[in-house]
């Protein structure tokens, strides 16, 4: 049997499901695309004319939206009758740390994929493929089976004659990073579909063909999709803190973390990615996923297994910390009543997400310890650095030369491209003396900062 696809359904307009979304409805004309969300203001802003006013921001994602929208891709708050039209169901909700009860602090709260489970049960309609885009927990294929499959059972006879119900659940994690999510998602380096049934994983394959070579889509049994997702992420949060490691011996010992990551990288077996030291590891999904494989780890009784990845994030903490201490030593020990500069306050460059920025924890202990902090990011707004920061004082400056008025220091914390090019003396003219630049990313011009008159600190390159 042949399952042909023509409708397709995303519960969850977000990070994931927007982006995704606008990239398939591009590359297959021939498919109505509906992205549904219980957020009122989120599915406004998605259809707002303005492209500017969208609520992800991506290199490449407003002209995918202007192409596409209400032609072949629709925004809307209608879960119920966009579930009803669809062949295929891709649910793309957030799925957070618990925060409270059994498993809090490590397992993933899933009461949304519940809620998800339990709306597409009552209002789908004849056969549909339910698609797990979210990270999850291993497993958890079962339990949305599990539900959808109850429903069946509760439906009136009257129900059964109208509507032949049935339904296939399929993993296939999403592996698109912020900044570059519309390129990940035109060119990835694999496509993965887990799942039990043939022809459902083959209509999810024939989507992608329309632009995926074929050689580059995995298919797997569930479980093992949805555990590569969790230790895709382990994986290269491992690595950022295992440079991040590296860059407090360099530090200590006059090694340059730039020339230690240039050399392990030239080993084509480690390989020259992700080998930058910075601030920590940031973003919606490293921690998040490795606390869910830690939980997951302890729950089948694998301690070692759980020691091993927690590692990975208390390293990412003391870096976050020994950066603030850098700070404070460098300022005769106390910060109080002086101005900072933060350069950047996005986990990353070229998205205006801040979700588990580093930025966060830096800036709460700098204010903390009096310091008055003058904010520029040229992509988040000043309402989402006021909701990060518990609503702590602080100044939201619209530019580069704005936020160094005055400062005593510079803290550069995301790698924009604009921060790889500072006029380094015309910020060193506009500051108090002494004057430091704390380069948390590797990315100024040591030398030209040193002459231009400034006193500087590079992770992993010392002072
Ligand atoms: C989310 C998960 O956090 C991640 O683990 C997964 O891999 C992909 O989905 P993201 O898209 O970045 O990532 O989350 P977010 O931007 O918070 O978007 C989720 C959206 O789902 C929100 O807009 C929220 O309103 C919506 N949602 C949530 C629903 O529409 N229905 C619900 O029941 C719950
Ligand atoms: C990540 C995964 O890369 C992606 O495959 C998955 O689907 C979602 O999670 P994302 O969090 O968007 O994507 O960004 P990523 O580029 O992986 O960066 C994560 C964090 O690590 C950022 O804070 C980044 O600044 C940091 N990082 C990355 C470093 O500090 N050094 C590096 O060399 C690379």
């Amino acid at each position: 049997m042949v399952i042909k696809i023509k409708n397709i359904c995303c519960i969850g307009a977000g990070y994931v499901g927007g982006p995704t979304m606008a990239v398939f409805a591009s590359k297959c004309p021939d498919l109505v695309v509906n992205v549904v969300d219980i957020n009122e203001k989120r599915i406004s802003d998605w259809n707002d004319k303005d492209l500017s006013n969208l609520p992800v921001y991506e290199p490449g994602l407003s002209y995918l939206i202007e192409k596409c929208r209400n032609k072949n891709l629709f925004f809307s708050n209608d879960v119920k009758n966009c579930i009803a039209k669809a062949d295929m169901i891709f649910i793309s909700v957030n799925t957070p740390t618990k925060k409270t009860g059994f498993g809090s602090g490590q397992a993933l709260d899933l009461r949304w994929i519940e809620e998800c489970s339990r709306e597409i049960a009552k209002y789908s309609a004849g056969s549909t493929i339910v698609v797990e885009k979210s990270t999850l927990p291993v497993k958890t294929a079962s339990k949305i089976k599990e539900i959808l499959n109850s429903s069946l059972k509760d439906r009136s006879l009257e129900e059964k004659l109208n509507t032949e119900k049935e339904f296939f659940i399929l993993s296939n994690p999403e592996f698109l990073a912020e900044g570059s999510a519309i390129n990940d998602l035109e060119n990835p380096d694999r496509v993965l579909i887990g799942g039990e049934n043939k022809e459902a994983v083959d209509a999810l394959s024939k989507i992608y063909l329309n632009w995926v070579p074929s050689k580059k889509i995995l298919k797997t049994n569930i479980w093992s999709s949805e555990l590569s997702k969790l230790v895709s992420n382990a994986f290269l949060a491992q690595r950022v803190s295992s440079i991040n490691a590296t860059s407090a011996i360099c530090e200590k010992t006059g090694a340059d973390i730039k020339e230690v990551s240039l050399a392990i990288g030239l080993d084509r077996r480690i390989g020259g990615k992700f080998l930058n030291s910075g601030p920590g590891f940031g973003g919606s999904c490293f921690k998040k996923d490795i606390l869910s494989l830690v939980y997951l780890s302890n729950f089948y009784g694998l301690s070692h297994v759980a020691n091993y990845w927690e590692q990975v994030i208390k390293l990412n903490e003391w870096q976050q910390s020994r950066i603030t201490q850098q700070i404070l030593e460098s300022l005769f020990g106390t910060i109080s009543g002086k101005k900072l500069a933060i350069l950047g306050f996005a986990f990353k460059a070229n998205t205006n997400d801040t979700r588990e920025s580093p930025a966060i924890n830096i800036c709460k202990y700098l204010i903390e310890e009096g310091s008055i902090l003058n904010i520029y990011d040229p992509k988040v707004k000043k309402s989402q650095i006021q909701k990060d920061l518990n609503f702590e004082k602080f100044e939201h400056t619209h530019n580069i030369l704005e936020a160094v008025q005055d400062v005593d220091g510079i803290v550069i914390l995301t790698d924009w491209e604009e921060f790889k090019s500072l006029n380094y003396c015309e910020l060193y003219n506009s500051m108090r003396k002494p004057s430091w630049l704390f380069d948390c990313r590797g990315v100024i011009n040591k030398k030209l900062a040193i002459e231009a008159g400034f006193k500087v600190w590079v992770v992993g390159n010392g002072t």
